[in-house]
């Protein structure tokens, strides 16, 4: 199954812009937004691996969980369309909006919604729950919420990998686990940012090691805490302006939660002089683009 996708690759696109040349600094952006038009960027890279463990185990069902707006639920159902299973999606409810752009998607994809209230939702890591829901659904592969384990670390290793030489491989952070596997496939000479989109999110750093055993041993990276722009789903007027505007001068489109807040960031670090003349930083787009009619459907764009 993950045969089918592993030739296809994202392109790398190089910016130019005066701010950049100003600096002296050579940015490229990893598209992994264009992967697939409904299974992109790390929700891709997380899901190759587990997907093809899915198989190996002779599961035919995946099981999954994410909050309404989820990225990971949609490109979970999509994927089980693509590729003729069953899903399921544990939604942190405690109902279901079904005119929620993201729900209606996996939906019509076929997966099947289970609601649970915030307390249940709060049981998704714990065993004796996941061991309910296994006896449940005897035939499901369970992956844990936003797609984030071991496997999944193994595509975004992969992704790294596949990068040519630079300075410096930046991303988007929410739980860790992209950043991990990342940190996994970079060589040593490279230094892998993390972006957190969380507030008070230092905490993810003794989980990144926990995740990635060259995170505990090498210092080739950092978790940027600072740039979360009010928490997680929050964003500025001026971040969502530089959204708009970056789209607009590169054709890139970017979302103010996960890949824009990021760019905006390295934009300031820029600006700040974070970066020495003649760096390469490699900027990895981690799609998410699905969320802006999620945003648009409460309002927060136009
Ligand atoms: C589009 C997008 N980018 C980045 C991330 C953050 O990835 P991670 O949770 O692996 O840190 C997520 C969440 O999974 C996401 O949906």
């Amino acid at each position: 199954m993950a045969a089918v996708y592993s030739s296809f690759e994202s392109p790398l696109q190089t910016i130019n812009h005066p701010l950049l040349a100003a600096r002296k600094i050579q940015l490229t952006i990893k598209r992994d937004d264009l992967i697939h038009p409904q299974i992109s960027g790390n929700k891709w890279r997380k899901l190759k691996f587990n997907l093809a463990a899915m198989q190996q185990l002779g599961k035919s069902e995946l099981l999954t969980f994410g909050g309404a707006f989820s990225n990971h639920i949609h490109a979970s159902a999509a994927a089980g369309k693509l590729f003729g299973f069953t899903t399921h999606g544990i939604i942190r409810g405690p109902e279901l909006d079904s005119e929620n752009p993201t729900l209606r998607y996996a939906k019509q994809c076929g997966m099947n919604l289970h609601p649970v209230d915030r307390v249940t939702y709060r049981l998704r890591h714990d065993q004796n729950y996941l061991a309910e829901l296994q006896h449940q659904f005897p035939n499901a592969y369970i992956l844990p919420e936003g797609g984030t384990n071991s496997a999944a670390l193994l595509g975004c290793k992969e992704l790294a990998e596949s990068l040519p030489p630079a300075d410096y491989i930046i991303c988007p952070t929410g739980s860790g686990g992209t950043l991990a596997g990342l940190i996994e496939g970079a060589s040593q000479s490279t230094t892998v940012l993390g972006v957190a989109v969380i507030k008070q999110a230092e905490y993810l750093i003794t989980d990144i090691k926990q995740l990635s055993n060259r995170a505990k041993q090498q210092q080739n990276w950092q978790l940027l805490c600072d740039f979360h722009d009010g928490g997680y789903g929050k964003f500025s007027a001026n971040l969502w302006q530089f959204c708009q505007a970056f789209n607009h001068q590169h054709d890139i489109p970017l979302e103010p939660i996960y890949s824009g807040k990021m760019i905006y960031a390295l934009w300031q670090l820029i600006e700040q002089g974070f970066f020495a003349p003649h760096t390469h930083i490699i900027a990895i787009h981690t799609g998410g683009l699905q969320g802006l009619d999620g945003l648009r459907y409460r309002n927060l764009i136009d």
